[in-house]
């Protein structure tokens, strides 16, 4: 029986893991995390994140070949494959400040596993890290010279939130980077056997260490880069009296270029597409490419204008002022089918309504009254974000209320912003909506789901990205 221990019970690390141990039986898969709070969670009926199908998954090997435990000391020094799945957030402080990977957690793991160990392991960096952190990690890993051999692997994760399990069932591609030595090749070898008991071959891609890890930064770089793109194109289509849904499908049909990771929105959030970005902004910068660097700083820059804009969009079609008017709040989370809200758009537009001294009522059907006023209290890290995007004071987040109910949020509004495609949101009775607020009702719809010509039927004055007015 092979013995895989994961550190970081996270967004990756259990659905991850929890696919691993459902495709392939003869495999004991323990996951670890210093967080007791998230490992009481994954032994719950409660798991700590919402995604579609992860409860299934949990739910027919937990206790079988799945466990969750503290005790992450025991649990690596057992295994035969040790994953490590912290988080690498952007560094708040010092050096790199605002853009640098926080390595701090990677670190720390890294120290334990060479301190714990007694036997042979590969070590499998699973967290998105700079290139060429393969090689600060060997150094930590064989510093107490034990004789141990640790093998180290990049082995970066493309799953998407809201979609996890599916792209873990059937990825496009699974990467893994090693060494080009004996030693290295036995253990991406070792690691492919592990995903061949459910991914075909040809999808299992084996490359050098730095390949794998900056391979992983270029894909969020491009997937971002799309997104800014086409928001930079909706800009245009609002000024020109083009639809950006139109641009966007006759664009997409160009085989070459594809029509997925084309629609416009209020602006892309989550985790990893701003952090990875400025990350490789940074290592561009440390490697003397300013060129470079600033040519992917741009997608970040395209994506705080798109959020701007938005806000600017609110305030002045509704006469320049918002100042105490009530503004419904639909979708708080980054995108639907998550209750994450990491670097969410909603954070940002948020603090923006709030500045004009806007009362918002918040509704989103995943993501907590909690969570909600702690991102709006939250300081942004970047000192380059424009001032108006920064925390709001204390008595603004009293003009902020969280409901359970996109109707109860809505009633009486002047306005209705949607900032997150819920499906739900696509099926609600605006006319219902429309005769529940003040009128004129404004409806301005950051994630192009409504149907603009039946609502203007109705009687909004509708603002989508990227449509004519
Ligand atoms: P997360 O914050 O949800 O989970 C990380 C977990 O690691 C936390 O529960 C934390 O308590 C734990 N942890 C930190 N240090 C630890 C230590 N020393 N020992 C034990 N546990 C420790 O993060 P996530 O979203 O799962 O992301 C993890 C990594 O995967 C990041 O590098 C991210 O960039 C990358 N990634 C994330 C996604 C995604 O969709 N969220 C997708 C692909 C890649
Ligand atoms: C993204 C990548 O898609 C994953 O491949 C990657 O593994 C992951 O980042 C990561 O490294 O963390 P995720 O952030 O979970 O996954 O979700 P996406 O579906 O990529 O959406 C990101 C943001 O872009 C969301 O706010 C979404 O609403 C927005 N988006 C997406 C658009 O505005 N337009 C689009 O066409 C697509």
């Amino acid at each position: 029986m092979v013995k895989i221990c994961c550190i970081g019970a996270g967004y990756v690390g259990g659905p991850t893991m929890a696919v691993i141990a459902l495709k392939s039986s003869k495999i004991v898969v323990t996951v670890v995390d210093i967080s007791t709070q998230r490992i009481n969670g994954w032994n719950s009926d409660h798991l700590p994140i919402y995604e579609p199908g992860l409860d299934e998954v949990v739910k027919q090997c937990r206790g079988k070949n799945l466990f969750f435990s503290t005790d992450v000391e025991k649990h690596v020094a057992e295994a035969d494959i040790v994953f490590v799945s912290v988080n690498t957030p952007t560094k708040t402080h010092g050096l790199g400040a605002g853009k640098a990977a926080d390595l701090t957690y990677w670190e720390s793991a890294a120290r334990m596993i060479a301190d714990v160990s007694k036997s042979d392991k590969i070590v499998v960096e699973k967290s998105t890290v700079p290139v060429k952190t393969a090689e600060a990690i060997e150094r930590i890993l064989t510093h107490n010279n034990k004789g141990i051999n640790f093998t180290i692997l990049s082995n970066p994760e493309f799953l998407a939130e809201g979609t996890a399990i599916q792209d873990l069932f059937h990825p496009d591609r699974v990467l893994i980077g090693g060494r080009e030595t004996p030693a290295g090749q036995k253990a991406i070898q070792t690691l492919k056997e592990v995903y061949a008991n459910w991914v075909p071959e040809e999808k299992i891609l084996c490359t050098n260490l730095w390949s794998a890890e900056l391979s992983k930064l270029a894909a969020n770089a491009f997937l971002a880069q799309r997104i800014s793109s086409v928001n930079a194109m909706s800009a245009l289509c609002e000024a020109t009296g083009a639809d950006v849904t139109q641009v966007s499908h006759a664009t997409g049909t160009d085989s070459r270029i594809g029509p997925k990771f084309l629609n416009a929105s209020v602006g892309f959030g989550g985790s990893c597409f701003q952090k990875d970005i400025l990350n490789l902004v940074y290592i561009c910068e440390c490697n003397a490419l300013p060129e470079v660097a600033n040519y992917w700083r741009q997608v970040i820059k395209v994506n705080d204008y798109q959020k701007t804009r938005f806000v600017n969009r609110v305030v002045s079609s509704m006469f320049n002022t918002i100042s105490s008017k009530k503004i419904a709040v639909l979708g708080f989370a980054f995108k639907k089918d998550t209750g994450d809200t990491r670097e969410t758009p909603a954070i940002d537009v948020c603090k923006g309504l709030l500045g004009d001294k806007a009362k918002l009522c918040i509704y989103d059907p995943q993501v907590t009254e909690d969570q909600i006023t702690k991102d709006l209290s939250m300081r942004k890290f970047d000192k380059d974000h424009p001032a108006h995007l920064q925390p709001p004071s204390p008595s603004s987040i009293k003009q902020v209320s969280v409901v359970s109910d996109a109707y109860v949020a809505v009633k009486d509004a002047h306005g209705v912003c949607i900032l997150t495609e819920w499906d739900e949101f696509k099926k609600l009775d605006y006319k219902k909506i429309y005769d529940s607020m003040q009128k004129p009702a404004f409806l301005f719809d950051g994630r192009n789901i409504v149907e603009v010509n039946k609502l203007r039927e109705i009687g909004f004055i509708v603002y989508s990205i990227g449509k004519p007015l």
